[in-house]
């Protein structure tokens, strides 16, 4: 079979496009813990604020003493808008939106995001020591650019959890909602 010498160039082109890309997916998976938020959870997004998981929004610890941060997106801001945590240490991350679509991105790090009403993201990773960019990476309207917020990371012996945050990780809500509301540990 005869093939047109410009076409056999644009076939070689576009393997080589495919060959790139997927190696640069499988590098991000494998070598920088690039992952889908796998866990599937939903939530009333018009009950957000008066749901036992999010009610109070930021750190809190679970029985087993895993740090957990549970954060609402609406537009346009965070809630809480600044997060403490400690390095070096897994953060499972827990967030939904009330409104539109957003993007949770930590800036320079693998965390990252996205809010759908009515369902709950999860991510799970660790950081070094730093101030940490959080911005919305999806577009949700006007003041989508002002949609800041900061998280700031600081040495293990300097962090103690917040005040008044005993072991909260509800049990009756989060049953009631996945198909198991278990906290899983995605990419570690
Ligand atoms: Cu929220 Cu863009």
């Amino acid at each position: 079979m005869k093939v047109d010498l410009y076409e056999r160039i644009w076939m070689w082109s576009v393997g080589l496009m495919l060959t790139a890309l997927f190696v640069s997916l499988a590098l991000g998976a494998l070598r920088a813990d690039h992952h889908p938020p796998s866990h599937v959870e939903t939530i009333d997004p018009r009950g957000v604020l008066t749901d036992a998981r999010f009610r109070t929004q930021g750190v809190r610890l679970d029985a087993e003493g895993r740090i957990h941060v549970w954060v609402v997106g609406l537009m346009f801001t965070w809630l809480p808008a600044e997060v403490t945590i400690p390095a070096d240490t897994p953060v499972t991350f827990h967030l939904t939106s009330v409104d539109v679509t957003h993007g949770y991105q930590i800036v320079r790090t693998n965390g990252q995001t996205m809010l759908l009403p009515g369902y709950v993201s999860q991510f799970t990773t660790q950081f070094a020591p730093g101030e940490y960019l959080v911005a919305c990476n999806e577009y949700c309207g006007l003041n989508h650019h002002g949609m800041a917020g900061r998280l700031h990371v600081v040495p293990r012996a300097e962090w103690t959890p917040p005040a008044g945050q005993a072991p909260a990780q509800p049990t009756s809500a989060a049953s009631a909602t996945g198909p198991t509301g278990e906290v899983r540990h995605a990419g570690h």
